[in-house]
């Protein structure tokens, strides 16, 4: 979507469809809310009086107006209590009148922000700016790279191709200030789209080898150095815990490294690293065949990482960030890892593979093993569609969190309030350690029913040093059925705006 800014009234100017967001409750009418009731002979008031449009979050009434230097349609969009609103709310509005335009056909759409009171409790004007712009282009985002042309008579709707943003009069930011805020909204939700693009993507598309493609596409925009490691370089590394779950597969595994420098020479840079498992069948342990195309989607975490490195280049951060994608698939062959089988990590650390299934913490175990010794970060995140477990403790609505620094894993809290991606903390005690003790190596690569997300998070510490470190489990949330009006059923692209939003809290 492309997306400007309006300089003047959007009730003076043409468009397709101006949408409006109105508080819940009786206040009187302000701004354009005010104006545009009056323009329509208070047709609004008269859907307030009888009670058919109260304000709250799922309403929306559609007016016409006719001909001139004018919207063609009024969308009055509820937003809910002024004292409850939050940027998610707001890029739930935005999303909301895009579908909206969608369904009238329309490829056009204004949103107006509303005005927010210094009222306490209401986002700053900043956020709420940016939250607008992310949710009109994350809602105009689609997958249709892979449908055939459509038959004439049923054509699908038209993407919404063209934003306008309407500022209230007296906006509290600088013109600059407004400018920094749009190029943050758009950047996080252009990378978001580029991982959502990439979830999509089924198995036999989106290889470790198409991925890494991706990337040196992206090194190539914005200038970040670049490095991919084939099977033969991880193995002179000592990636033996990558290399045993590829080693079932007809695709080449890849190692991808994307390195912004934006920083002071020197600085120790913010590591990023996601799981970027392009199919999991299980393996030799392998899956149930019902839902399995889902796993398609175990490349989520890899996706965001690539998502939030785009972002990170659009916006030149100041500082130094660095993506990491293990690549791999996880498939069976006469060569596939066996359960019992023990392998040796690039750490050195020996590891006995109870179930060829967990096969995620093995890529991650040697991705941070390496990007501990190879960068010394500041911090390093992981995120990986890691557990089932963490269906199961914090269903889909919260990526799991946990981590050796509290400090690192409190901003990633508050970077995943600020971005609706949001996170809750699980313990790494010492104690479920003893979960992971095998009979024959250093650890088990599972450590039984109990705990399941977090004897995964324990496993993953054992590769992290003394390197500040936290790790996002996104199983559970990361695609599905929609859970936003700017979201589509599919990729979510999450943790790309949470990533980018932590970011911008070390860096600026
Ligand atoms: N990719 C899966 C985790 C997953 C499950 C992602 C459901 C999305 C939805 C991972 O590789 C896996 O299979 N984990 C196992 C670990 C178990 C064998 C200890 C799991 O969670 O069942
Ligand atoms: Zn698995
Ligand atoms: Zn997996």
């Amino acid at each position: 979507m492309d997306l400007t800014l309006l300089d003047r009234s959007p009730l003076s100017t043409s468009t397709p469809l101006l949408a409006i967001p109105v508080p819940e409750g009786d206040a009187p009418l302000s701004g354009w809310a005010a104006e545009a009731d009056e323009r329509l002979g208070g047709a609004l008031s008269a859907a307030r009086a009888a009670g058919d449009f109260r304000g709250k979050e799922e309403d929306g009434a559609l007016f016409y107006l006719g001909g001139g230097e004018a919207p063609e349609r009024i969308l009055f969009l509820g937003m809910g209590k002024v004292g409850d609103l939050t940027p998610e709310t707001l890029r739930k509005v935005a999303g909301r009148a895009v579908r909206r335009a969608e369904g009238l056909r329309l490829t056009g759409v204004t949103l107006a922000l509303p005005h927010l009171e210094a009222e306490s409790g209401s986002p700053d004007a900043a956020a709420s700016l940016e939250a607008v712009a992310e949710g009109l282009i994350l809602a105009a985002w689609d997958f249709r790279e892979l449908r055939s042309e459509p038959k004439a008579d049923d054509p699908p709707p038209p993407l919404v191709t063209s934003g306008v943003l309407a500022l209230p009069e007296g906006f509290p930011l600088k013109a600059a200030e407004v400018q920094d805020a749009l190029r943050y909204g758009i950047a996080a939700a252009e990378g978001a789209n580029l991982a959502r693009t990439l979830q999509m993507r089924p198995g036999n598309v989106a290889t470790p080898t198409h991925l890494a493609g991706v990337a040196l596409q992206l090194a190539d925009q914005y200038h970040f150095e670049s490095r991919i490691l084939g099977p033969r370089e991880m193995a002179k590394e000592g990636m033996g815990a990558l290399l045993s779950v590829a080693a079932g597969s007809d695709e080449e595994p890849r190692f991808i490294v994307l390195e912004h420098r934006g920083g002071k020479e020197g600085e120790a840079p913010l590591v990023l690293v996601g799981k970027g498992l392009t199919f999991d069948t299980g393996g030799v342990s392998i899956k149930p065949a019902a839902g399995m195309e889902e796993m398609k989607f175990d490349m989520s975490g890899g996706a965001a990482v690539l998502g939030a490195m785009k972002a990170v280049g659009m916006l030149g951060v100041k500082g130094n960030v660095i993506g990491v994608v293990p690549s791999s698939e996880n498939t069976i062959s006469g060569k596939a890892t066996k359960p019992g089988d023990v392998i040796r990590t690039r750490e050195g650390k020996t590891v006995e593979v109870i179930n060829t299934d967990a096969e995620g913490r093995l890529i991650l175990a040697d991705a941070l093993s390496y990007a501990k010794d190879h960068f010394e970060p500041a911090a390093m995140v992981d995120c990986a569609t890691l557990t089932g477990a963490v269906v199961v403790g914090l269903g889909n609505q919260a990526i799991g969190l946990m981590g050796t620094d509290d400090a690192l894993v409190e901003e990633l809290r508050a970077a995943g309030e600020h971005s609706g991606e949001r996170c809750w903390p699980l313990p790494l005690w010492k104690e479920y350690r003893k979960q992971l003790d095998s009979p024959v190596a250093d650890m088990k690569n599972v450590g039984g029913r109990a705990a399941g997300t977090i004897t995964a998070g324990i496993f993953l510490k054992e590769f992290t040093g003394e390197v500040p470190w936290a790790h996002l489990d996104i199983a559970g949330t990361a695609y599905g059925d929609t859970r936003a009006p700017y979201h589509r059923n599919g990729g979510f692209g999450l943790p790309t705006r949470l990533l980018l939003a932590w970011i911008r809290s070390r860096t600026r």
